[in-house]
C-alpha cells in the first residue's frame, strides 16, 4: 500500500502533484476564466461584508493559515488574523457575528480547533471548514466549507494535505480578490493558468531535486540543530521546513522570518550551524542576499533554494537546491517539497521511524 515507496511519507511527498491537481479539480476552470467553489459562493455576503477573517488552526495548517494570510490580504484585501487555536479558545476573543472564521485541519479532529471553532459559532461568527478527512468532526461542525483532496494522509508529519490546504487558500484568495474588485481580470486570468500549472512544477522539482537531496541529507545526519529562514510568502514555509525536520529527525530547527534573525539568532550561527534559507526571485530577493551575506561573514553552512539561474545567493550559499520561477504567492508550494524531503531524508540516515515519530499521533483529539 505504500506503492513501492519505503514510506507513507516519501509515497505522499511524491503524490503531490496529483493531490494539488484533484484540490482545483472542478474548481480551477481556467479555459471559462472561473474559481468555482460553492461554499464560498452560497455565503459569498458573509465574505463581503466580513469586518475580518480568523484563521485558526495548529502545527503545520496553522502555518498554511500563515500562508492563507499573505494571499488572502494580498488579493482579497479583506483583514486577516491567524491563531493558534488553543490560544485562540483561552483568551476570551473578541469576535462577533461579522467575522468569518476558517478552521484548517487535515484530520478534522483536532481538539483544540474543534473547541474553538465551537466558541467562534457560539458568539455568531460564520465559521467555515478546510478539512482533508471527509465528514469529520469539523467538517460537520462548520457552517460551510471547502475539502482539500488530497486522498488519506498516512504518514504523521503532514505533507500533501499542507500543499493542499496553500492550494484551497489560493483558490479562496483569488475568487475574493476577482468578486470585490481587488483583482482584476487580466491579473487574475494570468495568476489561475500559473496555478493550473503548478501540479506540473511541483512534479519537476521532485524530480530534479530528489537525487542531490539525498546527497545533501548526508551531510547534515549529525547536525544537532538547523536554522530556517525566509521572507514574505515563505517565512511560514521556514517555519514549516523546520518543523518536519525536528518532528520526524529530533534534530531542533527552528523557523524565522529572515529579517529578524538580526534580533537574536544571529548569535547562534557559526561554522556549525546549518542555514536554510528560502530564497526565490520574487521574494525580496535583495534583502535576502543580504541575509545571506550576513550568514557567511559568521561562516554559517548556508543551504539555499533559489530560482533555477540564479546567481547571487548561489555563489555564497554551500548547496543551492534549484526550484522554478513562480510567482511570489506560490513559491511556498514550490519551496516546501525540497524541504520535506531534506527532513525526510535526514531523519531516515538517522534511523528514525519517519511514518511514526516518537511522541507524536495523526489527530490530536486531546488537548
Ligand atoms: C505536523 C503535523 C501536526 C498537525 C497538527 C494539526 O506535520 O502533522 O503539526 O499539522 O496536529 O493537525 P490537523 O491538521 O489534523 O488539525
Amino acid at each position: 500500500e505504500k506503492g513501492g515507496y519505503e514510506h507513507f511519507m516519501l509515497k505522499e511527498i511524491f503524490e503531490q502533484p496529483k493531490s494539488i491537481h484533484d484540490t482545483m479539480r472542478g474548481r480551477l476552470l481556467v479555459g471559462e476564466g472561473i474559481i468555482k467553489m460553492a461554499g464560498i459562493w452560497d455565503h459569498i455576503e458573509k465574505f463581503k461584508n466580513a469586518n475580518r477573517i480568523i484563521i485558526i488552526a495548529c502545527g503545520t495548517s496553522w502555518h498554511a493559515g500563515l500562508i492563507g494570510e499573505y494571499l488572502i490580504e494580498e488579493y482579497g484585501r479583506i483583514p486577516v488574523e491567524v491563531e493558534y487555536a488553543s490560544e485562540f479558545r483561552y483568551r476570551n476573543p473578541i469576535i462577533t457575528d461579522r467575522d468569518v472564521v476558517i478552521a484548517i485541519s487535515q484530520s478534522g479532529e483536532t481538539a483544540d480547533t474543534m473547541a474553538a471553532l465551537k466558541l467562534a459559532k457560539e458568539k455568531g461568527a460564520f465559521i467555515y471548514g478546510i478539512c482533508n478527512v471527509v465528514d469529520s468532526s469539523i467538517a460537520r461542525i462548520t457552517d460551510a466549507g471547502s475539502y482539500t483532496h488530497a486522498g488519506p494522509e498516512i504518514g504523521v508529519a503532514s505533507t500533501k494535505a499542507f500543499t493542499a490546504q496553500l492550494t484551497i487558500l489560493t483558490l479562496i484568495a483569488f475568487k475574493l480578490g476577482k468578486h470585490n474588485g481587488n483583482l482584476g481580470n487580466a491579473d487574475f486570468m494570468s495568476l489561475i493558468a500559473e496555478l493550473d500549472a503548478i501540479p506540473k512544477k511541483v512534479e519537476d522539482v521532485l524530480s530534479s531535486t530528489h537525487e542531490q537531496i539525498q546527497e545533501i541529507a548526508k551531510d547534515f545526519v549529525n547536525a544537532t540543530n538547523f536554522l530556517y529562514l525566509g521572507r514574505g510568502y515563505n517565512y511560514p514555509a521556514a517555519l514549516e521546513g523546520a518543523l518536519k525536520l525536528k518532528e520526524i529527525s529530533y534534530i531542533h530547527a527552528e523557523g524565522y522570518p529572515a529579517a529578524e534573525m538580526k534580533h537574536g539568532p544571529i548569535a547562534l550561527i557559526d561554522e556549525n550551524m546549518p542555514i536554510v534559507i528560502i530564497a526565490p526571485k520574487k521574494g525580496h530577493y535583495d534583502k535576502i542576499v543580504s541575509n545571506v551575506q550576513e550568514i557567511k561573514a559568521r561562516k554559517g553552512k548556508v543551504i539555499a533554494v533559489v530560482n533555477k539561474g540564479d546567481r547571487q545567493v548561489s555563489e555564497m550559499a554551500d548547496y543551492v537546491i534549484e526550484i522554478p520561477e513562480t510567482s511570489e504567492c506560490f513559491s511556498p508550494i514550490v519551496a516546501s517539497v525540497p524541504l520535506q524531503l531534506l527532513a525526510y531524508y535526514i531523519a531516515v540516515y538517522r534511523g528514525a521511524n519517519v511514518d511514526q515519530p516518537r511522541n507524536l499521533a495523526k489527530s490530536v483529539t486531546v488537548e
